[in-house]
């Protein structure tokens, strides 16, 4: 089995009643998702997208890779939101979070146009200085700021450096396939673009061009990753079953624990290359489940370095959250604690003992102590850290996102609340067509 669902630290929090009676809920969620009879049914693309995608497209995604790979020793990624955080999770995850710095015959990858930091935009700038550069800008809208601002800042370095025409060849743009500011700006240019499908939204497009063309470049097997992602899709789409099916099982849970008033969700896992991955599930769920006033929190850790920190609050604290534990079974990498003949630290007990072993006791002993504080954990255990079972993974966290949006009657595919603060910073930066709400903006910033 790729990946499992073990309920067994849940389960005690749960009266059996009401798991049994969400079945129908969650039957009728997940018809409503696959015969896209639901809210946001237009963005449906992503449930069928690992197998039916643009299989030409993908042939060319692979040969810019290599192209990529053999011109430049540093790419960077222009993108925010969905735009960039499923590439930087699979990355990190299945490579390294430290992947710039290992070995390797493949470029350091850069992640921009993800903030609006000056002290970051230098810092990328001097990091390009004397190497060779590649950029892919990813922007489905073709018009969010933040990635705009960011391409035009290293389409001047390009231009600078190897000359309108010399750069043309260095730039790749993911956009809308016929819409938007980018997608004419790249027509117009001559760069060489590819698509994010119409009916994939931002948070779910990772397994299209916008997460595969990053990924392709990092080395990792991208047909993998979309097998993985597809077997996946097979098994989860085919039952709604809460006892057979462990991405329906997982909805279930997380619903329950919602209606009893734990609204924080705590994705754990035990692993820094992690780290992204779990940022890139909080804002699967976070954009789609946080709006009309409804939706579970999602929050992240790493342990055991914030058992030092946030794990205090998780034990102790308000008893308003549950864990979800990722946890990998095989890990490759091994490394044996060494024996000491004087034993001063007293850890002649753990000489020759496999750090995995320990990390996987502090990870048992912690689930326990963390059930009898009262915070229910669910533990899902991947197989290992291929691009195959990265490509299971999210799609089991894509797919049971959907159907838990319309457990919570929400349309998990818009996100109204983004616009919010990109109105007030346009009328602030005196943006026109902005002018009264400037004016009432700076009257109460006074
Ligand atoms: O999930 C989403 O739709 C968003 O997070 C977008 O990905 C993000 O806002 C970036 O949008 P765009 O790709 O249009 O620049």
């Amino acid at each position: 089995m790729t990946l499992t669902l073990n309920d067994k630290y849940i389960k005690p929090f749960v009266d059996e009643g009401d798991l049994k009676a969400i079945q129908n809920e969650i039957s009728d969620a997940h018809a409503r998702l696959l015969a896209k009879t639901g809210e946001g049914n237009d963005f449906l693309g992503w449930i069928t997208l690992p197998d039916d995608y643009d299989k030409d497209e993908f042939a060319r995604i692979q040969k810019a890779a290599k192209k990529i790979q053999k011109s430049c020793d540093v790419f960077i990624v222009i993108g925010i939101g969905g735009s960039y955080l499923g590439s930087r999770a699979v990355i990190e995850f299945v490579k390294s979070p430290m992947y710039n710095s290992i070995k390797k015959d493949t470029p350091d990858i850069y992640f921009s146009g993800c903030n609006i930091s000056a002290q970051s935009m230098n810092e990328l700038l001097q990091i390009c200085e004397g190497k060779d550069v590649c950029i892919n800008v990813i922007s489905k809208s073709g018009t969010t700021t933040e990635p705009a601002v960011a391409f035009r800042i290293f389409r001047e370095l390009l231009e600078k450096k190897y000359g309108k025409d010399g750069a043309k060849d260095r730039i790749f743009v993911t956009t809308d396939k016929a819409r938007g500011t980018l997608k004419k700006f790249a027509d117009e240019s001559g760069y060489e673009t590819f698509v994010v499908p119409d009916d994939v939204g931002g948070r779910f497009s990772v397994l299209s061009a916008v997460g595969l063309l990053p990924i392709a470049v990092s080395g990792i097997d991208i047909e993998m990753l979309m097998k993985g992602a597809s077997d996946a899709a097979k098994l989860y789409t085919a039952s709604s079953d809460i006892q057979s099916n462990d991405c329906m099982k997982y909805v279930a849970y997380r619903n329950l624990m919602y209606r009893d008033g734990k609204a924080t969700e705590v994705l754990v896992s035990y692993e820094p290359y992690a780290t992204m991955f779990n940022e890139w599930w909080k804002q699967l769920y976070g954009e789609s489940e946080g709006k009309d006033k409804k939706g579970l929190f999602p929050a992240s850790v790493i342990f055991s370095t914030d058992l030092h920190s946030l794990g205090q609050f998780i034990q102790d604290g308000s008893r308003n959250l549950f864990e979800t534990v990722v946890s990998v079974v095989n890990e490759e990498e091994k490394r044996a604690i060494p024996y000491d003949e004087a034993n001063i630290d007293t850890l002649n007990f753990l000489a020759n003992v496999d750090l995995n072993e320990v990390n996987k006791m502090a990870m048992k002993g912690t689930i326990l102590a963390h059930v009898d504080g009262g915070a229910p954990n669910m533990l899902i255990e991947l197989n290992d850290r291929s691009a195959y079972s990265m490509g299971h993974l999210i799609y089991f966290f894509e797919f049971a996102c959907g159907v838990s949006g319309y457990v919570l009657g929400v349309n998990p595919f818009n996100q109204p609340g983004v616009e919010a603060y990109k109105k007030n910073m346009f009328a602030l930066l005196g943006k026109p067509g902005y002018e009264e709400q400037k004016k009432e903006l700076e009257e109460r910033l006074k």
